[in-house]
């Protein structure tokens, strides 16, 4: 690996620092460069640019894996469950018994949100979509606790673990509670005595005279898809985490932010954009074949959502997992889902087909992950929802990373502009 790369700009050379990682990952060092050479680069998207230096998720595209911490995605899914996931993923360790006890009661204590709260989420529409809620709920966690959000990470940081817990833990309050409010349900109030998944599955499902109770294929399914949505790298909602941390903003504020980047189509929008997709296709009697051709034409509304990815150029590894999961899971409840057909037909057909090889285009974590949270009892509206709670870890051990770095600089990219060149003012009456 060379230490160093030499750029030749018309007749002058540079010379520019070349890092490398864990993994053997290498990247040009192009922070002298516009000092020195008064060029900037232009990668729109990202796509070939190394924002950070991390060591929380390591990602290799080309050959599909996926590790928190060093370990590996799949190991994970088969051992581990989502709140010891949450404490590897945030501290770097796999937690031993009395950590695994302390973090497990701090996510306890912290299940509720403060009474005042709840006054909140009348002020909403009943339709209000509750990635929306959780946002601003999100943000507005930091009014409850102003001694963790000082936007001043020294001292936001001596309460760092209380800030993730409070978060990690009301995060699905408030997103069961935004679901109840939509149904003009009472507000189901967390149990002390119920795990993680199980007492957010309580607070969504229950009813005043009949408590919900998770069967252990329904309540590991729901461990699984969120351990799997932990962490994914510099993705488009954790880089905003990470944007919005650097300018010193607290947990609370970043983490809202990632939300609100969460929620697009192509990012964590998609898992719903999968189930209308394929609901689209059974409706219309087609195998997917149809479909197939229309997105290979590039018919407007006809992209195959789920599949793709930035990063990965080969089968997402989570998705592998869930696929499984998925048809184990309906196998075991006696459920069957035409989506789930119709979803693997699709994946063969495409898996096969030359646009869909050509463009190193493979089922991505949303592909499944609907029909999984559909089976579990989810509502399609609360789709991503759940991939933010699942998130949250990640989005907390990347804030943790900029608020931490005693060097760390506010991120500003530069731009190519191309608007128009220096004129004078005219007067309204002089305009044509
Ligand atoms: C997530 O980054 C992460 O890590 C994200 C994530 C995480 O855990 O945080 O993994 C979660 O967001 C997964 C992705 C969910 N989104 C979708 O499933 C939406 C559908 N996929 C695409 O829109 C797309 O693949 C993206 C957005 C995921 C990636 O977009 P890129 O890298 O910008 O790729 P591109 O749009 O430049 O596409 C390259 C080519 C194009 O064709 P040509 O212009 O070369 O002819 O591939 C085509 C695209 O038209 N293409 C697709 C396609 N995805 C890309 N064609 C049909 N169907 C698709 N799904």
């Amino acid at each position: 690996m060379a230490d160093s790369a030499l750029l030749r700009i018309g007749k002058k050379e540079y010379t520019l620092p070349t890092l490398v990682g864990t993994e053997g990952e290498q990247a040009l060092d192009i922070r002298a460069l516009r000092k020195e050479s008064s060029h900037i680069t232009y990668d729109e998207g990202y796509g070939n640019t190394g924002s950070c230096e991390s060591k929380v998720t390591f990602i290799d595209g080309e050959k599909g894996i996926l590790r928190y911490r060093g370990y590996p995605i799949e190991q994970l899914a088969e051992h581990s469950s989502f709140v010891e996931t949450a404490y590897l993923v945030i501290y770097g360790e796999l937690p031993t018994k009395e950590q695994r006890a302390r973090f497990s009661q701090l996510l306890r204590d912290n299940a509720n949100i403060h009474e005042r709260m709840l006054h909140l989420f009348e002020g909403y529409p009943r339709d209000a979509h509750p990635m929306a809620i959780l946002s601003a709920m999100i943000n507005s966690l930091g009014c409850y606790y102003p001694q963790m959000s000082t936007n001043d990470h020294r001292s936001d940081l001596e309460h760092f673990d209380e800030a993730a817990a409070i978060t990690i833990s009301k995060v699905r309050t408030i997103a069961a509670c935004s679901y109840r409010m939509s149904q003009g349900l009472p507000m189901m109030y967390p149990k002390h005595d119920l795990g993680y998944c199980e007492n957010f599955l309580h607070m969504m499902f229950s009813e005043p005279y009949h408590e919900y109770q998770a069967s252990p294929e329904v309540s590991r399914a729901l461990n699984l898809i969120l351990l799997l949505h932990a962490d994914h790298e510099q993705n488009c909602s954790t880089s905003t985490v990470r944007m919005v941390a650097s300018s010193g903003a607290n947990l609370f504020a970043s983490t809202a932010a990632g939300i609100c980047a969460l929620w697009g189509p192509l990012h964590g929008g998609a898992n719903v954009a999968v189930i209308r997709m394929l609901e689209e296709i059974h409706a219309a009697g087609d195998d997917g074949s149809r479909f197939i051709r229309d997105a290979k034409e590039g018919v407007a509304g006809k992209r195959l959502m789920g599949f793709g990815h930035r990063v990965y150029k080969n089968y997402d590894p989570r998705a592998k997992i869930i696929g499984k999961a998925c048809e184990d899971m309906l196998k075991s409840l006696g459920r069957e889902d035409p989506c789930l057909d119709i979803a693997r037909h699709l994946e063969e057909a495409a898996l096969n087909d030359e646009y869909f090889i050509e463009r190193k285009l493979y089922p991505n974590v949303d592909f499944y992950s609907g029909i999984m949270m559909r089976a579990i009892g989810i509502p399609l509206t609360m789709f991503t929802v759940m991939f933010s709670i699942g998130r949250m870890p990640g989005w907390i051990a990347n804030w943790k990373e900029v608020a931490s770095n005693p060097k760390g600089r506010i991120y500003r990219p530069r731009q190519i502009y191309q608007g128009p060149a220096k004129r004078d003012y005219v007067p309204v009456d002089q305009r044509g």
